[in-house]
């Protein structure tokens, strides 16, 4: 069943600002994807103007800074005040870790499943004598129940990711955030696999910090992230980057006043990414004109279909089919392929055939966003097919 919000002239339009459907069944939002025509635009038009009239348009830029800070809080139901333009998801994630001044004992709950970037900024953190804790993942879901168990007196953090970019767990975030809020922990969430692709309100679901960069399902450019910081904690964060735009007064350069900005820009310690923030401005312009809710929907759609499809074929599932922990992700493998070639053989067969998938965590992982289709859902279902016959055709 076609359950897409979206009318035929609806998709035909939306894809048309995607040039790359010229050239690809592009299927790998949850890897890198690509940009809308709108997001080059927008480089382009800040790029005309660095050109031709340099910094004296600065003000203009400014401007423009704030009014899509203004934009991103949009997204997230968050404050101007509580988003900084970061590097990447890393970099937010870091400067939580790292600012949140945790001290020996203290400890912190992961998942067992997590993207380096939500590990390694709290790995660094254990040789000072911060403990690590990781919440169970069993047949694609994170033992949630396991939760309870694993507090204790010393939990101080629980950082997880919205999505798992493995098995597409979808965390139910307002949960997590009233646990977290019933037992005075920090909740940190690594939304870059769900930001722009389902609709989330930090404030609604307790959320304290929240790490995405642009270039997965914000369709924008890479290497230009966003930091939320709930209003009442920016205080309690110590900035480890420090610079001349990070206080209150940034232009005095002559006044040495180290006083720090009471938002979130103390976390912007230099000269901003202008380019790139105009480039995630037009991208999330572009969501919030589509609707996160109903790409979400269009998404859930596609992905039905491909689940549908894959079970048929006898492929095995590697996400949980429960909907409340469904997202944009499905991943799948063969019955049998202890070394995964085949896997990595059908990787190969769908690149050839112009079918953009990628493998991760020993499974095939298929990430399609609101401009693909049903029908390039079917091309890929044809494909997987093709490839399972030639397969046997080798094994006679
Ligand atoms: C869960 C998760 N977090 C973070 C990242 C990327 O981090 P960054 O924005 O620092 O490149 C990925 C990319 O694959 C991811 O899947």
């Amino acid at each position: 069943v076609n359950n897409t919000p979206f009318t035929e002239a609806e998709i035909r339009n939306y894809r048309a600002l995607f040039p790359v459907t010229k050239n690809w069944i592009y299927l790998n939002h949850a890897g890198v994807a690509p940009i809308s025509s709108p997001v080059l635009e927008a480089i382009h038009k800040v790029g005309q103007e660095a050109l031709h009239h340099g910094y004296t348009v600065g003000a203009h830029w400014r401007d423009k800074v704030e009014e899509i800070r203004k934009q991103s809080a949009k997204l997230m139901g968050a404050k101007a005040d509580e988003i900084a333009f970061v590097k990447n998801t890393s970099h937010g994630v870091s400067l939580i870790a790292q600012g949140l001044n945790l001290q020996p004992k203290d400890e912190v709950i992961l998942s067992e499943a997590e993207f380096p970037t939500n590990l390694y900024p709290w790995m660094a953190l254990e040789k000072k004598g911060i403990v690590l804790k990781k919440i169970p993942v069993r047949r694609g879901e994170l033992k949630l129940e396991a939760l309870e168990k694993l507090v204790t007196r010393k939990t101080k953090v629980i950082s997880l990711s919205s999505v798992q970019y493995g098995n597409g767990f979808k965390l139910p975030v307002e949960e997590i955030g009233q646990f977290c809020t019933k037992h005075k922990i920090y909740f940190l969430l690594d939304a870059i696999q769900s930001l722009g692709a389902f609709p989330i309100d930090v404030a609604k679901a307790h959320v304290d910090f929240l790490s995405a960069d642009a270039h997965k399902w914000l369709l924008g450019p890479e290497g230009i992230g966003i930091l939320y910081v709930r209003k009442n904690l920016i205080q309690n964060i110590e900035p480890v980057l420090l610079g001349w735009h990070s206080v209150v007064k940034p232009f005095y350069f002559d006044q040495i006043h180290f006083s720090l900005h009471h938002n979130a820009k103390r976390f912007e310690e230099g000269s901003p990414n202008t380019f790139s923030i105009y480039g995630l401005g037009a991208a999330i312009d572009l969501l919030l004109e589509v609707g996160v809710e109903r790409i979400a929907r269009h998404i859930l759609s596609l992905t039905d279909t491909l689940i549908d499809g894959l079970q048929k074929l006898g492929l095995v599932l590697a996400n949980s089919l429960n909907p409340k922990f469904r997202s944009g992700i499905v991943a799948f493998r063969f019955p049998e392929d202890p070394q995964e070639k085949r896997l990595n053989a059908l990787e190969r067969h769908l690149f050839s055939k112009e079918i953009f998938v990628t493998v991760r965590r020993r499974n095939l992982r298929v990430s399609p966003h609101f401009y693909n289709t049903e029908q390039e859902i079917e091309i890929l279902l044809k494909e997987v097919k093709n490839f399972l016959k030639i397969a046997q055709t080798r094994v006679n």
